[in-house]
């Protein structure tokens, strides 16, 4: 059979593996904590999930949406812009997505052309690299390293690579690696992406889970000339996952770009899920504040633990991630598999986010503090 053979480049999404050996290991009996796949544990919250079964007796309700997304989310979007980082949108800087996943893959047919480079961060969510190779253009990665605060380094891109691209993405808050940026990174990126004449993409989905006190910054606050663009999703801040609803704003000739990818490859998202979506983003600012209160307490039990353990960890200040380092005298796998078949904890072995993530391993605190603690606390104290 002949197969695309782009696909030779790239290997099943690694969280579906695993989701397969986890169900295999927990029919065998096996007790598992799963600190591996960022899927928040929280529920959903009531007003949301009352919007979206409303929303079923709407007239209309089954057929199929606009393709941009509904006028109503557009407008919710801009006015959380407006209220959280004074960014003022117009609505066709606005677009809506099934969730961000597919916009940061369709994004790439839509900017680049086949066999330009498309500039990713190492490590970095999957997605980039791998869609990179399906559409059939080139990832150029570029490390983020601990010296640096896992903020990308524009000094070492060679020029040849820098003429071919069209587009660079970034993640702050970034997973896995838990680092946060700042108005100087996004300034000096900002720039240096304009001068390059290269889109800039930054994604956003973990934009609110950042820690307590911390300010959520948006690309666009520092894109004067509006030539960039920064995705968002409901997925990790509303515990909306499943629901599959995701925007990107930003520059209008990319999204128009954009949309004509999708018009030809979907047809938006059920209307429902999205009047769940502007309920969403209708909750005051005080549930923030409780997610965060959430996530800031499980992070400083998981933290106490890893040092106890002698883990060593980049103490990142947003996601829900820890990034850790494998115990000396371990190689990735071998640390990854004693935690699942020794104390029954699944994490996410560094190398699943790039090859420069061997040596490292992700914890995702998407489980209760208790759990949190009683897992890690049975591991035995590493050299
Ligand atoms: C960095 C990053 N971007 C985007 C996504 C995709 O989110 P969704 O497609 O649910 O909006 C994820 C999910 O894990 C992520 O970690």
């Amino acid at each position: 059979m002949k197969i695309n053979n782009r696909l030779e480049n790239i290997s099943e999404y690694h969280f579906k593996k695993i989701d397969e050996l986890k169900e295999k290991l927990k029919s065998n009996g096996e007790n598992i904590t799963d600190l591996g796949i960022g899927d928040p544990d929280l529920k959903t919250n009531s007003k949301i999930i009352n919007a979206l079964i409303k929303a079923l007796e709407y007239k209309e309700f089954n057929k199929y949406p606009p393709y941009e997304g509904i006028k109503e989310l557009k407008l919710k979007i801009i006015n959380y812009y407006r209220e959280v980082y004074s960014v003022y949108l117009k609505t066709d800087e606005v677009l809506i997505l099934i969730g961000s996943k597919e916009g940061l893959s369709n994004i790439i047919p839509a900017v680049c052309d086949l066999g330009d480079y498309v500039i990713t961060p190492n490590p970095g969510y999957p997605v980039y690299e791998k869609c990179s190779y399906l559409w059939g253009s080139k990832p150029y990665s570029v490390p983020l390293k601990d010296k640096n605060n896992y903020l990308l380094d524009i000094s070492n891109i060679p020029d040849d690579i820098l003429k071919s691209s069209k587009l660079m993405i970034v993640n702050y808050p970034n997973n896995p690696t838990g680092a946060i940026a700042n108005a100087k990174f996004y300034s000096e990126l900002i720039k240096f992406c304009g001068k390059n004449n290269i889109i800039l993409c930054n994604d956003a989905a973990y934009s609110e889970i950042i820690n307590g006190n911390n300010k959520p910054i948006s690309l666009l606050q520092y894109d004067t000339k509006r030539l960039n663009v920064e995705f968002g999703t409901l997925s990790k801040t509303y515990n909306m996952t499943g629901f599959r609803i995701g925007y990107v704003v930003g520059n209008r000739e990319v999204l128009k770009a954009l949309s004509k990818v999708k018009s030809n490859l979907d047809s938006s998202q059920f209307k429902p899920i999205q009047y769940a979506a502007i309920e969403a983003l209708s909750l005051p600012r005080n549930y923030i504040k409780d997610i965060r209160k959430i996530y800031d307490e499980r992070r400083r039990v998981a933290e106490n633990i890893l040092n106890q353990k002698n883990i060593k960890f980049y103490k990142g200040e947003g996601t829900f991630y820890i990034w850790c380092k494998v115990p000396k005298d371990y190689t990735t796998n071998e640390f990854c598999e004693e935690l699942l078949l020794k104390y029954g904890i699944v994490v996410t072995p560094g190398y699943a986010f790039g090859n420069l993530g061997h040596g490292h391993f992700r914890i995702s605190l998407t489980i209760d503090k208790e759990k949190i603690y009683s897992s890690l606390n049975n591991l035995k104290v590493y050299n």
